[in-house]
């Protein structure tokens, strides 16, 4: 096996499109084990063995839907389940799910016997147009997030819009706000489609799923391994993650795109202080995000509940705290200092937006 070092993605809007690629890739590997939580067991994976016989006779792990299952205990748990049913170098792992499965998926599958080839069949909006893309993996170390890991590219990742059908409309909610992260990132009329569409409730379109599954693989490409631009993706994520942390920490957790949501809310907020030449306007985008994703429905933390979350995030060095933070459209800063001060003002002009 040599394992893959960039994306190779194939999209389908029915599974039927990508079916002989999956049915060659179960016959090329000795045996063939598939991932899935409970709920994309029920409805995904149904869809998966009318289209692909061999996996008729494939193992089957499942683990329980939610974050919470991204654990270095469950990881384990796979782990041992895997070696009991003999997987061996040439085995294939098909990680059918959201984000969760294609993160814990991916880390199972890039570390067991270091390493055996595995695909990526993302069924929830944030998996299709990012989790699933981009190679990265993660587990939570006790609340906070992501902090075991590593990048390790999938060896496909199929696309396949039709498992939305089943898709809870929060879930599908929670995917769009890496839409509007992609979309800030590209351009105002991208911002403003994808804005006004959630706003209006439009049902999504699926071209636009695939330009923003887009944005992100020709940021990948042109950065795999995050050593630059690839850090633009972070947008949103430095309090998103720690607000998240938080919510998970009190047994409450939130979709991970409602809290990237606010997290870009917030730290447009600490933009406008880093950058007070910039023409963004972040109290209108503040106030689409919080209704967009119906931020005011939510119980928020003070600061110094979560501040802590971000002080451990990854992208710190020296002991200060690092955001890409989003300057004007289609532009961003990847490494800009914020200090606890400017974050603690930019949360409370968040909480006084909600109050509007
Ligand atoms: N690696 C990356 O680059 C990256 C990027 C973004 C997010 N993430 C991670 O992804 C996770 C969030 O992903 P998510 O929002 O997909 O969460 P998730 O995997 O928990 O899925 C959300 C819910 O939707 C259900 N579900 C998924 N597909 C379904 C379908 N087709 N029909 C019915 N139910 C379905 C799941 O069972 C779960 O209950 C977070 O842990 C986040 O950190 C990783």
């Amino acid at each position: 096996m040599i394992a893959p070092t960039s994306d190779y993605v194939l999209f389908a809007t029915h599974f039927n499109e990508v079916q002989d690629y999956l049915i060659e890739q179960c016959r090329s590997h000795s045996k063939v084990f598939v991932l899935c939580d409970e709920n994309t067991l029920e409805l995904c994976f149904p869809i998966l063995v009318e289209h692909c016989e061999p996996l008729s006779k494939a193992e089957i792990l499942v683990v329980e839907p939610g974050e919470q299952s991204k654990t270095l205990a469950i990881a384990e748990q796979l782990f041992m389940q895997l070696m009991d049913s003999g997987a061996d170098k040439r085995s294939l792992l098909i990680n059918l799910g959201g984000g969760v499965i294609t993160d814990i998926g991916g880390w199972v599958g890039a570390n067991y016997k270091r390493g055996i080839d595995f695909i990526h069949i993302p069924t929830s909006l944030m998996a299709m147009t990012d989790a699933a893309i981009g190679g990265k993996t993660g587990l939570d170390l006790g609340d906070y997030k992501n902090m075991i890991g590593l990048v390790a590219f999938a060896k496909c990742t199929l696309v396949c819009s039709s498992f939305l059908e089943t898709l809870p409309p929060t879930e599908l909610l929670s995917g769009r706000a890496e839409m509007v992260k992609h979309a800030l990132l590209c351009d105002q009329s991208c911002y403003d489609d994808t804005m006004s569409n959630i706003l209006l409730d439009e049902p999504l379109d699926l071209d636009d799923l695939i330009f923003s599954a887009k944005v992100k693989l020709d940021v990948v490409s042109k950065d795999p391994f995050e050593h630059n631009i690839r850090k633009s993706l972070n947008a949103g994520h430095t309090i998103g993650h720690a607000l998240e942390s938080w919510f998970l920490s009190q047994g409450r957790p939130v979709a991970h795109g409602i809290a990237v949501a606010a997290g870009l809310s917030i730290e447009i907020q600490i933009s406008t202080m880093c950058f007070p030449e910039s023409k963004l306007p972040a109290q209108e985008i503040a106030l689409n995000l919080i209704d967009a994703f119906q931020l005011r429905s939510l119980d928020w933390p003070e600061a110094d509940q979560w501040m802590h979350y971000a002080q451990q995030d990854k992208k710190n060095t020296d002991g200060q705290i690092r955001m890409a933070l989003i300057k004007d459209f289609g532009q961003c800063d990847i490494e800009t200092v914020a200090t606890l001060e400017q974050m603690k003002a930019a949360y409370a002009h968040f909480r006084a937006l909600l109050a509007l």
